[in-house]
């Protein structure tokens, strides 16, 4: 099996997975021997890497450099980040799988060193009976809305709402319109030709879409002030796209149609981490420090602290800037999907965000793999012989949005 470009794509070749447009809708099924009209309806659908079996085209697949040695190592440094995990689950047993093949490809040997204990704050210093305190909800300090995500709510809101009205808000913001159009251009999206208007992008890619997408930056952005001691934001917005590309394609796999929502959950999981760093800089600091000294995860360590955790945090910010209900209970629930009302799309998330940690692209701080939620696993009815094909394919449209993000 190998996943090719559709420019390397030749009449012949068979699939050896469906191919579904962005949205999720069949194509072609697994099996099928490829066409020559079948490159149109690939064009049309903005389709532009498929899975075919056998070899690359003609070409020889390159073979990863699978040293045993090496593999031995990363295989007991990823088995530390997986502690907290069950490694004996068939989906877990598969995601550590690739996770140890994509940190040797990548050479991804110390993901956490981004977060460091600091050194004038000892976490032997730390008494924690005396520096916990609650977080009520009423207390939780949150920013306003930048008027921006305002407008951009508002937009979403009317369902009169036109391409021109989202591209007249979206143009507001220089910044903002120079990274959707790269986002346009970019392998994530697969448009064969160049997107130099917003209104274009809206027109092809869909209002949906184009919003959510313009709604879950611009709200990243307005966060870029986090102190570095404890958190690199570049490393934080690798995490959030990885985890909102994955989750898009996990939804493709379940066969739901709409995925738009997927990209900004994913994006957004983490949100509440940024407002508890932001806001809470000494408790930030105590809480990392406490979660090194006991060894566990972030998120435990927060609710330890705080008698909430940042998926509480985060709901609080969608709710006070009145951001979609879907957003809320993705991200709300994404530590602990099976107590939703809608589990489907909360367990998508859940599990980008496993697969996300466990490849070790970049961080929101947590230094292991969330554990998984069995009951909502059981419940997705999903293969974990899908893991396979999904790293592969997100990493392909991540490595592409990477280098955009530094910016
Ligand atoms: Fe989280
Ligand atoms: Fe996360």
């Amino acid at each position: 099996m190998s996943i090719i470009h559709i420019n390397k794509l030749e009449p012949g070749m068979v699939l050896a997975d469906e191919v579904r447009d962005l949205s999720g809708k069949l194509l072609l099924t697994k099996g099928k021997t490829v066409q020559l009209d079948h490159f149109r309806i690939f064009k049309i659908w903005g389709v532009t890497e498929v899975n075919i079996l056998g070899n690359n085209g003609g070409k020889e697949e390159a073979k990863p450099n699978l040293d045993p040695e090496q593999i031995e190592k990363i295989k007991e440094s990823t088995m530390q980040v997986f502690s907290h995990t069950d490694l004996e689950h068939p989906a877990i047993k598969e995601i550590f799988g690739l996770s140890v093949l994509f940190r040797n490809e990548y050479k991804f040997f110390n993901p956490n060193s981004n977060v460091q204990p600091t050194e004038n704050d000892p976490a032997e210093n730390i008494n924690e009976q005396n520096c916990i305190k609650k977080l009520a909800d009423q207390t939780i300090k949150l920013p306003e809305v930048p008027s921006i995500v305002f407008e951009l709510n508002e937009v979403i809101a009317n369902p009169m709402s036109s391409a021109d009205d989202i591209a007249q808000v979206v143009q507001k913001s220089p910044s903002l319109t120079a990274i959707l159009l790269k986002f346009a251009n970019s392998p994530f999206y697969g448009f064969p030709s160049k997107i130099d208007k917003i209104s274009l992008a809206v027109t092809l890619i869909g209002t949906r879409e184009i919003c959510g997408l313009a709604l879950g930056l611009s709200i990243l952005s307005t966060f870029d002030k986090i102190p570095k001691e404890f958190l690199d934001m570049f490393s934080f917005l690798k995490h959030s796209v990885a985890c909102g590309i994955i989750s898009r394609m996990l939804a493709t796999h379940k066969g739901i149609s709409q995925t738009e929502q997927f990209f900004v959950s994913g994006l957004l999981h983490d949100i509440g981490r940024l407002i508890i760093y932001c806001n809470y800089p000494e408790d930030s600091r105590n809480i990392l420090n406490l979660s090194r000294i006991n060894n566990n995860l972030l998120y435990e360590a927060e609710s330890n602290y705080f008698g909430c955790n940042h998926s509480h945090v985060g709901k609080h910010l969608i709710q006070y800037w009145k951001l979609p209900l879907s957003l809320e209970n993705n991200i709300f629930y994404h530590h602990n999907p099976s107590e939703s009302q809608k589990p489907v799309p909360a367990t998508l998330v859940h599990l980008a965000d496993i697969i996300t940690n466990g490849l070790g692209i970049g961080t929101s701080g947590e230094r292991f793999v969330p554990p998984l939620d069995t009951e909502a696993w059981e419940a997705l009815g999903l293969s974990p012989s899908c893991f396979d094909i999904v790293v592969r394919q997100a990493t392909h449209q991540f490595f592409a949005l990477e280098s955009m993000l530094e910016n």
